[in-house]
């Protein structure tokens, strides 16, 4: 094999071990470089005669094209294998399960709300909210609870900076409030009506919310949720109320035999006044008394406040606890962890 012969070789062998472009540069510098063996072989070549000159240059243009042959050759497997590995690199497996967008749900609490909202909108009752920031005088005074009065003391509550406001603000401590707010609103529209000695439309109403109270325990927590009813009119009774609050209780819980229990109780703003007591007949809580709520006929002072004669006007009122109601129909005895926020909890109510 002659010189040139094997010059070729090498530079293919060169090329072939070279495993990337810089690698593939410096081989064919080597060759086709200034100083490369093929460009010397040419410089060498002004020494010779013209004869030698025109066989030896003719040899050596064809080894040169071999050496770039080779080169070119090399160059396109590099930028092939290049191509390759970013096409695996980037490689989508369509197989792969989805990554899905998380879907929400309802708090236990919130899907309890939406259920006393539905069975009591089935019974013609409206839905009102106030606001959870209120004044002493709808949360207390103006439900015959006056600043003196001890039951003042069970509803320890968080108290607002009243800015230029001089009377004192207060996170509710009850939903109780929404009574005077939606029946003064009621009788403000029925106003004229009322003056010409004419009847006004029934005030039937819920008002579910968040509560306030210096409290905290597996059974309390500092914020609470509670739904008043209220049903005035001019022929309500506390048989109204009874009937009204066994079908709640009966189709909140999807059970006939539920029993219930009106305990004589006090509260300021209802004489008489009653605690309702729930008993399943079925169940872990089977024969149990469990309170559910507080109720009563609305006291004439509080009639009065609503704007209303209570020789004419009456009827009852009721306070019920959504997140006692939420713990019963699931089986949680830890009130706290409807707001801890724990997700491995609340998931299981989806
Ligand atoms: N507001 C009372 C409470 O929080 C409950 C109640 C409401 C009682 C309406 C009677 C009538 O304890």
């Amino acid at each position: 094999m002659n010189e040139l012969d094997s010059l070729i070789d090498e530079a293919r062998a060169r090329f072939g071990s070279a495993v990337n472009p810089v690698e593939l540069e410096n081989a064919k510098a080597l060759y086709l470089g200034k100083a490369g063996r093929l460009t010397s072989l040419m410089k060498g070549l002004s020494a010779l005669s013209v004869e030698e000159k025109k066989s030896q240059g003719a040899a050596i243009n064809l080894a040169k094209q071999a050496v770039e042959a080779a080169l070119q050759a090399r160059r396109s497997e590099l930028a092939e294998a290049e191509l390759q590995r970013q096409l695996e690199a980037e490689a989508l497996d369509v197989t792969l399960p989805g990554r899905s967008v998380g879907q929400g749900g309802l708090h236990p609490v919130s899907l309890t709300l939406e259920r006393i909202e539905r069975l009591f909108g089935s019974m013609g009752f409206d839905v009102a909210e106030g606001p959870e920031i209120e004044t002493d005088w709808f949360n207390f005074t103006a439900l015959n609870t006056p600043e003196d009065h001890p039951a003042r003391s069970m509803h320890d509550t968080f108290y607002v900076e009243a800015g230029d406001d001089s009377a004192p603000h207060l996170l509710r401590t009850h939903t109780s409030p929404m009574q005077i707010r939606h029946a003064v609103q009621h009788v403000k529209r029925h106003r004229a009506s009322l003056d010409a000695g004419q009847g006004m439309p029934e005030i039937r109403v819920i008002a579910p919310g968040r509560t306030y109270r210096v409290d905290s325990d597996a059974t309390h927590s500092p914020m609470f949720h509670q739904c008043e009813g209220l049903w005035i009119g001019e022929n309500v009774s506390f048989k109204d109320l009874k009937v009204i609050f066994t079908g709640f209780c009966r189709a909140f819980f999807e059970s006939d035999d539920l029993a219930l229990r009106f305990r004589p109780s006090f509260f300021p703003f209802t004489e008489p006044s009653a605690e309702i007591d729930i008993q399943f007949a079925t169940g872990p809580l089977a024969g149990r008394w469990l309170e559910v709520a507080g109720s009563g006929q609305v006291h004439p002072n509080v009639v009065r406040n609503m704007g209303l004669d209570p020789e004419r006007f009456i009827g009852f009122a009721f306070g019920m606890g959504p997140d006692r109601l939420t713990m019963l129909r699931y089986g949680v005895d830890d009130l706290r962890l409807f707001f801890d926020g724990d997700l491995r909890f609340l998931r299981q109510f989806h």
